[in-house]
């Protein structure tokens, strides 16, 4: 492997984003290939059997296995964290794989975590279920008010764990007023930035410490694969990730990193775009539905705090219906454009009932609390030209007496 002359830490850490987006961590091969080379291998070879010992000593660089490191893999780590701004960045299976790893690589029994209520439903099951199940003790609390975060220190408080806007609420967390409450008092911030991305918001210059991605959503960015990153200081996801990823495993394939790599170089262009459909999208809801839950539209509770940590609201929001169930399934139902469909973060629109698909697996009296009602829909604005969606929207919405 040849790093290309200019690819080293320093020169790279001057390029601008869209600059990293496409170029950061290239790491070409004797061939000079300009598309990132795909290494599809599970094994290297050794020129003899005391390199084999050295490398596994960590006496001599090199590979020594794909669920320890792939070049493509890398690549796509070093790009992440660059993005980031971030000492460094590990990639993972899947979104659900970062957070878990995130999480369990730094706690253990007799630990607390504070929860933002307000998540994926997914990260809600690892701070409702499977935490506790390993004697680490959890709080939720509604994470749009920092002062709840205090309350809920105890002396045994070691991460904050939340996610910015979350899934499908929207609600925005005050990453500066958050950030500053954990660092004072030793806790760790880990911050699921998926919504976002570091495209439109990057938790660490507001004091974060890990972030942690669904690759998956936008940054994969036309629904192909699934993938995830840990970003944190080199100390953070060396010393304290690395040995629990090594050794449990949940390892990104060298095909999917592939794939978000290209992904990545036209993160910015994709999700400024979309984020400008959503605005579009959701002011022409705004008239027509009870409620519109997105950080984009200047009617928000949070609009203001979102702009002074996001560069645009990103492409997801969430509406509220007073039909319940039978009305939201009736709108899904009537779309001829917008696919019904539980993914987020894709090229296409997209539309799905939480409380039935993603949350389905939360207890319905916390689906209530955290503000996930039976009426509630998400809507993933893509690439298609707004007019057709408001065409789309506007239709279903007249099939069910809106
Ligand atoms: C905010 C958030 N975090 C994590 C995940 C999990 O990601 P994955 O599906 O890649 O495991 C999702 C998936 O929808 C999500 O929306």
């Amino acid at each position: 492997m040849k790093r290309r002359t200019g690819q080293d830490r320093n020169v790279t850490k001057n390029w601008k984003p869209a600059t990293l987006a496409v170029r950061g961590g290239t790491a070409r091969s004797e061939f000079g290939e300009t598309s990132e080379a795909l290494f599809l291998t599970s094994g290297y070879a050794y020129d003899c059997a005391g390199d084999a010992a050295a490398r596994f000593a960590g006496e001599q660089s090199g590979m020594t296995y794909s669920r320890l490191q792939n070049p493509t893999v890398e690549m796509l780590e070093q790009r992440i964290a660059l993005l980031e701004g971030a000492e460094a960045c590990r990639a993972t299976a899947s979104g659900m794989a970062a957070m878990t790893a995130a999480l369990l690589c730094q706690l253990q029994s007799g630990d607390h975590l504070v929860g933002g209520r307000a998540a994926f439903g997914s990260c809600r099951w690892l701070t409702d279920t499977l935490l506790p199940k390993f004697g680490i003790e959890t709080t939720v609390v509604d994470a749009r008010d920092p002062q709840q975060f205090v309350d809920a220190i105890r002396p045994n408080t070691k991460v904050f764990f939340f996610e910015t806007p979350a899934n499908p609420t929207m609600d925005v967390v005050d990453l500066k007023a958050v950030c500053g409450i954990a660092r004072d008092r030793g806790i760790t911030t880990v911050v699921d930035n998926a919504f976002a991305t570091p495209a439109l918001q990057r938790p660490m210059e507001f004091g974060a410490d890990v972030v942690a991605y669904s690759a998956t959503k936008m940054m994969d960015g036309q629904g192909r694969v699934l993938a995830g990153a840990v970003c944190g200081t080199e100390d953070f996801i060396n010393n304290i990730l690395l040995p629990f990823h090594r050794n449990t495993g949940p390892t990104l394939s060298a095909f999917n990193a592939w794939v978000v790599l290209k992904g990545l170089e036209t993160l910015d262009l994709r999700i400024r775009r979309q984020s400008e459909n959503a605005v579009k999208v959701a002011t022409f809801l705004e008239g027509r539905v009870p409620r519109v839950n997105f950080p984009g539209l200047p009617s928000h509770p949070q609009h203001d705090l979102a702009m002074t940590q996001m560069e645009a609201a990103g492409p997801i929001f969430s509406i509220e219906l007073d039909g319940g169930r039978a009305q939201a399934h009736g709108l899904l139902d009537a779309l001829g454009l917008i696919d019904i469909s539980n993914n987020i973060g894709d090229s296409r629109s997209l539309m799905t009932h939480p409380a039935s698909t993603t949350h389905s697996g939360v207890a319905a009296e916390q689906r209530e609390i955290m503000g996930v009602r039976e009426g509630m829909l998400r809507l993933n604005v893509g690439l298609e030209d707004p007019e057709d969606l408001i065409a789309d929207l506007d239709q279903a919405l007249k099939a069910v007496s809106l």
